[in-house]
């Protein structure tokens, strides 16, 4: 995700920028640049790669001035390069920005720029912000700021700064964090507090809509709107640790938290303006192209994989074709029949996993067109695939896989729709429909994140089982998998993720008095079916926690030992909230054992080995 970091005072800003954007290393970026007005004017230097690469440049040429703008990427338009490093600038090179976020309709605004002849360094949204604020500016950069903020549709924290007047630093909030810090003499900003922690511990903290003049004595905080308004200083006590964790005590906790903010950003730009209909511009695939597709394979690895499980049913349901999912590390061996009319779907956070790279090759050899749903720009899986979806959860660091896979499920949701709109699978109200759903998802996952005290008291009744049981049907069942994927991986419990139906069959040979079985009871059509297995269980001795729907709780009660219920949305959609307890259940089951949660044992982030 990227890090801003921004100075005025009266110290030398290059330091102050570079040890700031240092301390947002653990956010992960691909390229970083600074912006300081020196003697000759705004001068601005970037460089694709580490902090290291941009450090070398500067060490024989640094920036001297007081003010600056500072910036680490993690590629969303463009890949990783010099050219789309921020900071940003226009063509009178008066200008500078850099951003977090992204804007939706910048292609619209590029287009009527180059048609005033504006001219383009770089493939970035932000460069964009830059020239739109050059065009606006009339003798006043907060005007000339708001006025370009107001044409923009997206998410975006920005520093601006400009020749012009070199004793102004601008900072905009609109749907991606920013914060001001007071020093004496001297303030800043920043995408997050471990950035100028080690300068001030007393900071603004700005909410979407709200910008703010930063000069060497004072702070003017206002409304994009240009309403003055005053805040209350926020005095921060956390240690720099608890910093970079965002207030949380591990990173998989932080990123639980952020998958509201995942769901919203891999669905913003995507769906249409008056919410009809799915806009996935950046595939290159013909409609033509689409329709002649006969079979979808989906190929991933661990929860990814688990992704592609949901990803099968949402595809055969939508647009009625034939999809098979597999692990990556089997498929190439196992001879799959692969045609030019099959779609590979590969899917991987980190776009770098060797055994999902090895299966695109090998669908690619084959004749198959290749869509990646990644994580990460410029990944080898993002450059080898002929589609990518780019999910938009931002860096995830804790092992445990857990926003990149609900992101990866919007993917699916997003292209399973787009397919159903081009083959004309589904009508228009139910796409409609579908995406009205979707838009409720980012706020009822926040309900059920304000529950986490429930889940971890069930956690801490559980952790000491030496096994456990997660069952369910249909989707339920795919969810069941990830759930106890994610339980083994961080809290060392031995459970196996079975369906429901198939339990009889061999596995309820190991129920026994006191087992926890923990059963997903979402999908409506399969319920009655799903508590009969449960009766199963429960006269076996088992211990059942119940995932059920809102609403549904007093016919289900009697089956169950315990209940959680989760806000209703349409069938196909409740992986994406169901998934969501599971979570906080591994997290919480791992921290009563006093195991490490962020970097479990004998497992890695990315998995570059076959
Ligand atoms: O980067 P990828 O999505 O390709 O990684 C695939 C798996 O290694 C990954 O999902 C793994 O299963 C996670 N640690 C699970 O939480």
């Amino acid at each position: 995700m990227c890090g801003i970091v921004g100075y005025i005072g009266h110290r030398q800003s290059q330091p102050i920028l570079l040890e700031g954007l240092k301390k947002l290393e653990y956010r992960g970026y691909d390229s970083a640049g600074i912006a300081v007005f020196t003697e000759q004017g705004l001068e601005i230097t970037k460089s694709v790669g580490r902090l290291a690469n941009l450090e070398g440049r500067l060490s024989g040429d640094p920036l001297k001035g007081t003010v600056g703008i500072g910036h680490t990427r993690w590629a969303t338009h463009g890949k990783p390069s010099d050219a789309n490093s921020h900071p940003h600038t226009d063509n009178s090179m008066k200008f500078s920005v850099v951003h977090n976020g992204i804007i939706e309709n910048y292609l619209e605004l590029k287009e009527e720029l180059v048609q005033a002849g504006h001219r383009f360094q770089s493939e970035t949204d932000t460069e964009v912000i830059s020239h739109l604020i050059a065009v606006e500016y009339e003798g006043d950069i907060v005007k000339a700021v708001q006025k370009a903020v107001r044409k923009m549709r997206g998410a975006f924290a920005l520093g601006v700064l400009t020749e012009h007047e070199p004793d102004r630093l601008v900072a905009v909030r609109y749907a991606s964090p920013l914060i001001i810090g007071i020093g004496e003499g001297e303030k800043f900003i920043a995408s997050d507090i471990p950035a100028i922690l080690e300068h001030t511990r007393d900071i603004y903290i700005l909410n979407d809509g709200e910008m703010a003049v930063l000069t060497r004595e004072g702070v003017e905080l206002m409304t994009i709107e240009g309403n003055f308004i005053s805040k209350d200083v926020f005095h921060v006590d956390w240690d720099l640790m608890t910093a970079e964790k965002g207030g949380f005590d591990h990173f998989m906790l932080k990123e639980i938290h952020e998958q509201p903010k995942a769901y919203s950003d891999t669905m913003r730009g995507r769906v249409s303006e008056d919410g009809r209909s799915v806009a996935l511009s950046e595939l290159s695939i013909t409609a033509e192209q689409l329709r002649s597709i006969d079979r979808v394979h989906i190929v991933a690895c661990g929860t990814a994989m688990h992704a592609g499980l949901v990803g099968k049913t949402v595809i055969e349901q939508l647009a009625r074709i034939p999809v098979e999912t597999d692990v990556a590390s089997e498929y190439r061996y196992r001879s799959p029949i692969i045609t030019p009319r099959t779609l590979v779907i590969v899917v991987s956070q980190s776009g770098e996993t060797a055994d999902t790279l090895a299966a695109l090759r090998e669908a690619k050899r084959n004749g198959a067109r290749v869509l990646a749903i990644t994580n990460v720009v410029g990944s080898s899986v993002a450059r080898e695939a002929d589609d990518v979806i780019i999910t938009l959860a931002g860096p995830e660091i804790a092992v445990a896989s857990t926003k990149a896979y609900t992101s990866q499920l919007i993917a699916f949701y997003l292209f399973g729709l787009h397919l159903a709109q081009t083959l004309g699978t589904q009508d228009e109200a139910y796409i409609a429909r579908v995406l009205a759903a979707m838009q409720s998802l980012p706020e009822q996952v926040e309900r059920i994140l304000a529950q986490g005290e429930v889940i971890k008291e069930v956690a801490e009744s559980i952790a000491h089982n030496r096994s456990l049981f997660f069952i369910g049907r249909g989707l339920d069942y795919a969810v069941a998998m990830e759930g106890s994927l994610k339980l083994k991986e961080i809290s060392y419990i031995h459970s196996e993720a079975y369906a429901a139906g198939e339990l009889k069959h061999g596995t309820l040979a190991l129920i026994e008095e006191g087992v926890p079985v923990i059963a997903l009871i979402t999908q409506e059509e399969l319920q009655e079916k799903t508590l009969s297995n449960i009766k199963e269980v429960k006269a076996r001795g088992a211990d059942v926690l119940g995932i059920v729907n809102e609403g549904a709780e007093a016919e289900i009660a009697k089956s169950v030992d315990t209940l959680f219920a989760i806000p209703r949305t349409l069938p196909l959609l409740t992986p994406a909230l169901s998934v969501i307890p599971l979570q906080l259940l591994s997290y919480y089951a791992s921290l009563s054992l006093g195991h490490d949660v962020d970097k479990p044992r004998n497992l890695a982030k990315s998995v570059t080995v076959e």
